[in-house]
């Protein structure tokens, strides 16, 4: 496994690193590499005890991303939503995001269509907090984030509390 690779499982990018608001690369080539980097993103999703976790979120603009709710594991490589059914909100918090929640509306159940590490194409359907994982990392990989659901008044608020002091107060 590649240095950088390792580095992902330590640091998670934190908003407003500018790598979470960019579209990640569609996978064309699956190989060990892949293989590492879907272990890294298992690996570092348990480190930081979080239920889902994309590429992008460890500095890496690729179509990948891992969720692992109620005892199941999903492996999400290109993927997208197939069918969707429904409605629910509920609440939203993101690896990116320490500390700060949002509630958020989504479908419901989606049924997701995806590849597998091998290049296969595989389906999986999931529904409410499931749903609700895959909705947000799939939104990681078109560089959308939980907060553009928000209100500007909610949004402005989220960033100012996360703005990086950059320099000294004059
Ligand atoms: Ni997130």
């Amino acid at each position: 496994m590649s240095n950088d690779l390792l580095e992902g499982i330590l640091e998670i990018r934190k908003y407003p690193d500018p790598v979470l608001k960019k579209v990640s690369e569609t996978v064309t080539v699956f190989d060990s590499e892949l293989a590492d980097l879907v272990k890294v993103l298992f690996a570092s999703m348990h480190v930081h005890d979080g239920v889902g976790l994309a590429a992008p979120q460890v500095g890496i603009l690729k179509k990948v991303a891992v969720v692992e709710y109620d005892g199941k594991s999903y492996v999400l490589i290109n993927p997208r939503v197939i069918d969707q059914k429904g409605i629910q909100e509920g609440e939203e918090g993101c690896l990116s995001f320490p500390g700060i929640y949002a509630n958020v509306t989504r479908p419901q159940w989606v049924k997701i269509e995806s590849q597998d590490v091998n290049g296969n194409t595989v389906t999986f359907e999931g529904e409410g907090y499931t749903a609700r994982a895959f909705l947000h990392e799939m939104d990681h990989l078109s560089g959308k984030l939980f907060i553009d659901y928000l209100s500007n008044l909610k949004r402005n608020a989220i960033k100012k509390k996360t703005a990086k002091h950059t320099g000294g107060h004059f």
